[in-house]
């Protein structure tokens, strides 16, 4: 067993957590959407074929938005095939699969109130423009009168769907994005593409491209040519990371969280450059709007040699260890939700997913389900400054930790133990929060880290409570198992 030590101080905040971080993602890819959230004639599903047990644990997972259509999917998508009575079944590039376009913006839209959840809506500036990206705005926001937003109103649809928040593409810095620009093309096309929007729907906040990765060799160079042209016309810029144990390194993978730190730095750092040679007062935001765990090295990644509908692509099965990185990722956006405002852990159904289905069977929840629905559920609030003193885990401190103040006056701590070997006793002066008891410490571990949910035993990996720990005289203790994501809640 080693020490570590922290102090929560409400003197000493982060910022308040925009309810967005807890966003999501559904790309047209494998079966996130087709036997995911939707299935007509499964038992489960409504009358427009959205799974209900799906949406159950939609809203159990406290997932607050969701963005839309893709991903690489998008750069190739148009979206006049998923609304209205025809709809075309059309090849989709990206992922070698079949689009049968039965489930487009409408079906989306229906299921995100039914979900509860804000909608994210990226237009396609890979094979597409200024001028469909116009389209579809007017098709989603405009109210009546024209021929695109009465086209919508004889979909069915007649309140306008009033979407606020745009992604201007996906990953235009990839090489495999259909589509694929150079920094400088991007910028001036986003930068056009969201005077344009805002002509239409002046109050829309716009996502910019960032790079889709912090190893890619134009990161930074990427985003500081696209912020030059498209700096006044956009909000946020956008990061994506995924998180696997390549070769094996175990150690490398639980620090994961200390590299999604880094690159969100490294994007802050990079965004107040241009802003302090362009002499702007507003600052870029930034939008985490992929992340998550993905054994993109696995050949399940790859796109299918066969063309086929609803393929079972990226469907990995995730152990303890997985959820604990999980865990340690939603920390390090908290850490850091002064300019995360945004973030989404991709993907929401099957597709490297904390929600499993079988089509015709049932809805699970996987290992990592669980350390994002008790982020969403107690991280909402003002984050506190926590700097954890404990013991190095390969390079980087075992201690993980951040928390989160809620305005009934919770304080709800979220800590990763990385060690593989040592259990943390975790001593955390409290003194400053007042006369606080222990409400509850959960925590997820397991001898096996590679133990896994399955459909026939969904519950096999949960947090369970711990009766250990306890408060007084100012001071929590508690101890934290190896490799656990604990959770621990003061009141
Ligand atoms: O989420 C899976 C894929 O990862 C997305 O389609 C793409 O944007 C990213 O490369």
């Amino acid at each position: 067993m080693s020490s570590a030590s922290l102090t929560l101080d409400p003197a000493f905040t982060v910022g308040t957590v925009d309810p967005r971080l807890f966003g999501s993602f559904v790309e047209h890819l494998g079966r996130c959407v087709y036997t995911g959230v939707f299935e007509p004639g499964h038992p489960a599903a409504d009358e427009q074929g959205l799974r209900r047990d799906v949406l159950d644990l939609v809203r159990e997972l406290g997932v607050t938005l969701v963005r839309y259509p893709g991903g690489n999917f998008v750069s190739g998508y148009r979206w006049e095939d998923g609304v209205g009575p025809e709809r075309p079944v059309r090849l989709d590039p990206a992922w070698r699969s079949i689009e049968p376009n039965a489930f487009g913006l409408g079906e989306f839209m229906t299921w995100a109130r039914r979900a509860g959840v804000t909608p994210m809506m990226a237009v396609n500036l890979g094979t597409r423009g200024v001028q469909e990206a116009c389209d579809l705005l007017e098709y989603a926001n405009h109210p009546g009168g024209t021929a695109l937003s009465e086209l919508r109103v004889t979909h069915g649809a007649l309140e306008p769907y009033d979407i606020r928040l745009w992604c201007l593409g996906n990953e235009m810095d990839g090489p495999w994005q259909t589509g694929h620009k150079t920094a400088a093309e991007y910028g001036r096309l986003a930068a056009e593409t969201a005077r344009a929007m805002r002509m239409i729907d002046p109050g829309l906040e716009l996502v910019a491209c960032g790079s889709s990765g912090a190893g890619m060799p134009t990161f930074g160079a990427w985003e500081a040519t696209v912020l030059e042209e498209a700096y006044d016309q956009v909000d946020y810029i956008s990061l994506h990371a995924y998180y696997e144990p390549l070769g094996g390194d175990l150690t490398t993978f639980l620090a994961s969280g200390a590299m999604m730190e880094s690159y969100i730095e490294d994007a802050v750092a990079t965004c107040d450059h241009v802003r302090a040679r362009l002499k702007r007062d507003k600052r870029i935001q930034l939008s985490f709007d992929e992340w998550g765990v993905w054994y993109m090295s696995r050949p399940e990644s790859e796109p299918p040699t066969e063309w086929e509908h609803a393929p079972r692509l990226l469907e990995d099965h995730y152990n303890v260890m997985d959820a604990v990185v999980v865990g340690s990722l939603l920390i390090a956006l908290l850490r850091h939700a002064d300019r995360v405002k945004i973030a989404c852990q991709a993907q929401l159904v099957n597709v490297i997913a904390p929600i499993r289905t079988e089509p015709g069977g049932p809805a699970w929840r996987q290992t990592t389900f669980h350390p994002f629905a008790q982020a969403a559920r107690h991280g909402h609030g003002e984050v506190l400054r926590v700097e954890p003193v404990s013991p190095p885990a390969g390079d980087v401190p075992a201690l993980h930790a951040t928390a989160v103040r809620a305005s009934d006056g919770t304080v709800t701590l979220f800590a990763v133990n990385r060690s593989q070997t040592d259990a943390l006793d975790l001593t955390a002066t409290v003194r400053a929060l007042g006369d606080v008891r222990l409400l509850e410490h959960t925590v997820l571990a397991d001898p096996d880290l590679d133990a896994r949910n399955t459909a026939d035993h969904p519950d096999r990996v949960r947090p369970r409570p711990v009766g250990t720990s306890a408060v007084g005289g100012g001071t929590l203790r508690a101890v934290l198992p190896p490799v656990s994501w604990n959770v621990i809640r003061l009141g």
